[in-house]
């Protein structure tokens, strides 16, 4: 009798460990089925959408060479998706963030009555100008660029649509910011030779050459060039570690 009841218990508490074992594997497998492949979208997604061109990772746009073929119709239209929270007009009141006239080569935090967040002041510390580098890549991602950001808004992708929109945004009240002369070393074709650096290097030092002409020619921008390619660079690649910061700029709000 006890005898038989030792083995049930025996029995029981084998069926219980298995239990727990299969109820653990499951429990750890939904965990990774779910959780895992949905983080690994986001990345990936966010990366290979920008892969549209690695170039927009890899190489920033060549300003000297697509804002006078920009198109400025497709660049208003654009702005529509900035227009819940911005407008762009002289004058222009300050909305949920604040007025974007003359914002082009302007400095940041421009709009000296406005709240802007202790992120943007940290931003403002490290690059005090909106060129047109730093521009791109705030809109390409906000959140991403100046982690902490009050500016919820996803980005922009798609490099020609913000090519566009910067264009369109220089127009108003910016004409006076200088196009850069165009820049061999950002051209697309350079970007494969890139990777295999040697050829790269004389094309590049063409490039800073032309640039620096350019800095002479008056552009207040044209020191900056050469430095804000290697922040970019770096600001781009770091920033892929935060994934609170992909997440929160994906929840709406
Ligand atoms: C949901 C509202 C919202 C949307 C949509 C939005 N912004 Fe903003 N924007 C803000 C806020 C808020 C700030 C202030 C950010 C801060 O202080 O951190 C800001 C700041 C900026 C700044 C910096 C201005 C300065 O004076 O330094 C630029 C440039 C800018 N936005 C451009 C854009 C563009 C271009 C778009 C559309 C592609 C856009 N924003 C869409 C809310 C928005």
């Amino acid at each position: 009798m006890s005898g038989s009841l030792n083995g049930n218990k025996i029995m029981a508490a084998g069926l219980a460990t298995a239990f727990v074992i299969i109820g653990l594997q499951q429990v750890t497998g939904a965990i990774y089925a779910t959780a895992k492949p949905e983080k690994m979208g986001y990345f990936i997604d966010a990366p290979e959408e920008a892969a549209g061109g690695p170039a927009e990772v890899v190489l920033p746009p060549d300003w000297g060479t697509v804002l006078p073929t920009a198109d400025l119709a497709a660049g208003e239209a654009a702005f529509a998706r900035c227009q819940a929270c911005h407008t762009a007009n002289a004058g222009g009141a300050d909305g949920i963030g604040p007025n974007l006239f003359g914002v082009v080569g302007g400095p940041v935090m421009h709009r000296p009555g406005f709240a802007y967040s202790d992120a943007m002041g940290a931003h403002k510390a490290e690059a005090p100008t909106w060129g047109y580098d730093e521009l791109d890549q705030f809109i390409t991602a906000p959140a991403r660029y100046v982690p902490g950001t009050k500016m919820s808004f996803a980005g922009i992708r798609d490099q020609n649509t913000r090519v566009n929109l910067i264009a369109w945004l220089r127009s108003q009240g910016s004409g006076g910011y200088a196009v850069p002369a165009p820049d061999p070393s950002r051209q697309p074709g350079a970007a494969a030779p890139a990777e295999g650096a040697a050829p790269a290097e004389g094309e590049a030092a063409a490039g800073t050459g032309a640039e620096t002409a350019a800095a002479d020619a008056g552009g207040p921008t044209g020191a900056a060039p050469a430095t804000g390619a290697a922040a970019a660079a770096t600001t781009q690649t770091a920033p892929a570690a935060p994934s609170a910061a992909t997440s929160s700029t994906n929840s709406p709000r």
